[in-house]
């Protein structure tokens, strides 16, 4: 079990908390690595040898498709402390003493059948604890088609092929922090696979708009799962995982 805990940059102010982003190396999971099976049938040297006679030659290669799995989530860019009451930690899960946001549940269903890595997304500047000024605050990011700055670089990107790419929806799309993070890195070639939470809609715009920033990037169907419904979705996600063949 590898957890690495990289620091994250802090700003000078004393209200900014020390930011940190763990990838989970942690996933204890036989499927991590996807196997491809060579099989070479030798020509039958005799006339009489049928296909059945032949001798038949396996090679296993083992071909390792890394997995990234990058997610967004209140929980993590707001500050965490006792001040954040019943409203304001909507879609704030308190578990053993850390608030852990919904897509990050999700995240961790999904790393927890790939073995992928796991990544938070961090914004430089805090979002409000106060739900309502955190919607606001989002609103005008995105009538300014805001880019807000993010802390913690993913500096080995070209080592995945597969992201998984986790998103609440913020007024009908990715938060802006997302478009920050999709503009920052060149996904082409790459095979991006989005999920999602919500309170009503569903992935919104989302995908649409994760296509136009990676155009030269596969997009794969999407997962959208209600905020509530959320902590019992895991066998939801198994099975969609299953139905995307990511793993032959
Ligand atoms: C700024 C903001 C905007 C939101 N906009 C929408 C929306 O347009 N549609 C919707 O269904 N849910 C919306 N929600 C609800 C979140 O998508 C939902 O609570 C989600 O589960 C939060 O995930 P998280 O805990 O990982 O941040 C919004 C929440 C916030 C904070």
């Amino acid at each position: 079990m590898t957890t690495v805990l990289l620091s994250g940059c802090s700003s000078d102010s004393d209200e900014r908390e020390t930011r940190s982003r763990t990838i989970s190396e942690d996933v204890t999971n036989e499927n991590a690595d996807s196997t491809s099976e060579n099989q070479i049938i030798e020509a039958p040297q005799e006339e009489e040898s049928t296909l059945e006679e032949a001798d038949v030659i396996i090679n296993e290669d083992t071909v390792e498709t890394k997995i990234l799995i990058a997610y967004f989530t209140r929980a993590d860019n707001v500050k965490q402390d006792e001040n954040l009451d019943a409203v304001s930690s909507a879609s704030i899960n308190l578990e053993d003493s850390d608030y852990i946001g919904n897509m990050e549940i999700m995240a961790d269903y999904v790393a927890n059948r790939t073995g992928g890595d796991k990544f938070s997304i961090h914004t430089l500047e805090l979002y409000s604890q106060n739900y309502r000024s955190t919607t606001d605050q989002a609103k005008e990011e995105q009538n300014n088609d805001a880019r807000p700055e993010l802390v913690d670089n993913l500096e080995n990107i070209d080592d995945y092929d597969i992201i998984f790419l986790g998103y609440p929806n913020w007024w009908g799309t990715i938060p802006m922090p997302m478009y920050t993070f999709l503009e920052a890195y060149d996904f082409t070639g790459k095979t991006i696979i989005p999920f999602c939470s919500h309170e009503g809609s569903g992935l919104g715009s989302g995908v649409a708009d994760i296509k136009e920033l990676c155009p030269d990037a596969t997009i794969l169907d999407g997962l959208a799962i209600r905020g509530s419904k959320v902590k019992e979705s895991e066998g939801e996600i198994l099975e969609w995982i299953e139905t995307l063949e990511i793993f032959e």
